[in-house]
């Protein structure tokens, strides 16, 4: 079975040529990112001809691979460091100060098993029971003109808090909320989304930082991911600094509303292929394959990157110690040699061809327990899965235009046009 996108689904997805080739390579990389988005190294793969593209960008020496054994091959070289990758300039504002995601070695170890620990399976069905149940009370009351994006991360921030052990007063729910999504949509963004993303970072830390250290004092030896993370020392032995274990805690509920993003693209998918919505509630298309195709679909993550600390080769290509070994996330999601008409939706799609660690990498590849691959995958594709049959029911018309991939990440708004009350939710089982 195909489910077709119309052409227009993905506005921008045509291969367009450099307009800006007389400004320096470092610039001009800068320029077309901002220009073509996740298409970018794509273009930039046919312009030369190669699979491998190494060229700067800004001041940096950077090589770009992409595909399954790229991705392979980024994760599991022992020669590069994460804590040099990025500058925390860039990335502070998304992941904070000193994250799981920059540490290496045996510091990362240590951090990323109290992750795995948090994240088994209660808590995922947790998580993703509330966040559907709540996704589900709430739309039944939506009329008229919704803005999607803006409607579901409150509920799945309450749902993020609630299992965390964060009071969230009801009337905070909004502006936190927006904070969280503040600061994704400010990764890599220049001037006023990046200013926008720094002042949601500083409130928001402070906000969890004085429940960490309310934790510390009140409950010391409470099971709550909040408390668990609050009392959580380093391989030494040492406490974590008070703000550092915010940081720690933000990275659960941050990305949990960002799976807003991820809503968009289920709504976005029942609303443009028309078949898709009987499929789901049919149980013809599962909703677990709805959450994967949504997933390598979304425009969302466009790249990984790593320092190099020793020469490496990779398809015949040096690649110099010092040198930003770059995965693109996007290109290897929709890469030809593994994914058959990448551009199309098809949920079905994983039965001819499944997946492995490598070749669907939206929250990165390789092992979630040896590697940064994410921890929170599982929790994404539940929620996912559990909003499949109640996106399916809602009688709901995408208004706007459609889903570009220029901008990085999309635009945090999504607005609909809900006809009456949801349908009854058939029971669909988010089986594998
Ligand atoms: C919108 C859905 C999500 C996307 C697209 C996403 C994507 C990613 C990506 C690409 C990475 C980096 C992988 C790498 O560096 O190799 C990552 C890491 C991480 N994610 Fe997610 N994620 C999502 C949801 C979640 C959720 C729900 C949680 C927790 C509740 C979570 C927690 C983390 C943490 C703690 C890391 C750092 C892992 C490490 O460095 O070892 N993410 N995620």
């Amino acid at each position: 079975m195909f489910n077709r996108l119309p052409p227009g689904h993905l506005r921008d997805m045509s291969d367009r040529i450099s307009t800006l080739t007389a400004l320096p390579g470092a610039l001009a990389h800068v320029a077309g990112l901002r220009r073509d988005g996740y298409l970018f190294w794509e273009n930039l793969r046919r312009r030369r001809d190669t699979s491998v593209i190494s060229t700067r960008l800004l001041h940096e020496e950077i090589t770009v691979v992409r595909g399954a054994d790229a991705a392979e091959f980024f994760y599991e070289t022992d020669a590069t460091r994460r804590s040099s990758a990025l500058p925390t300039g860039l990335v502070g504002p998304l992941f904070g100060e000193g994250p799981v995601h920059m540490l290496d070695g045996s510091a990362h170890a240590h951090r990323k098993q109290m992750f795995n620990d948090i994240l088994g399976a209660a808590a995922v069905a947790e998580v993703a029971d509330g966040a559907a149940r709540r996704w589900s009370e709430e739309a039944a009351r939506w009329r008229g003109e919704v803005d999607l994006v803006a409607r579901t991360a409150p509920l799945l921030l309450e749902a993020a808090c609630s299992w965390v052990g964060v009071q969230l007063p009801y009337d905070d729910r909004e502006r936190r909320a927006r904070d969280m999504l503040d600061m994704v949509d400010g990764f890599g963004a220049f001037t006023v989304r990046q200013a926008r993303a720094r002042r949601a970072r500083r409130r928001t830390d402070a906000w969890i930082t004085a429940l960490v250290e309310e934790a510390r004092r009140s409950h010391p030896g409470g099971q709550t991911p909040l408390e668990v993370i609050a009392r959580h020392t380093d391989e030494d032995g040492v406490l974590l600094p008070a703000h550092t274990a915010a940081v720690e805690v933000i990275n659960l509920l941050r990305p949990i509303v960002a799976v807003s993003w991820l809503v968009d693209g289920l709504v976005r998918a029942v609303d443009t292929v028309p078949a898709l919505r009987a499929e789901i509630l049919s149980g013809e298309v599962t909703a677990f394959e709805m959450a994967q195709e949504v997933r390598r679909t979304y425009p969302f993550v466009p790249f990984l990157a790593t320092r190099v600390v020793e020469d490496l080769r990779w398809d015949d290509v040096t690649i110099p110690a010092g040198t930003l070994l770059v995965l693109d996330v996007w290109g290897t999601n929709h890469d030809p040699r593994t994914w058959r008409d990448p551009e199309v939706f098809d949920p079905t799609r994983f039965r001819i061809t499944p997946v492995t660690p490598y070749n669907l990498v939206p929250q990165g590849g390789g092992s979630r327990y040896e590697g940064h691959r994410c921890p929170g995958e599982d929790v994404t594709l539940a929620i996912l899965a559990a909003l499949a049959g109640p996106v399916a029911a809602l009688p709901a018309t995408v208004l706007g235009p459609p889903l570009g991939v220029r901008r990085m990440p999309p635009q945090p708004a999504c607005r609909v046009q809900v006809t009456a009350g949801t349908a009854p939710a058939r029971d669909v089982t988010p089986d594998r």
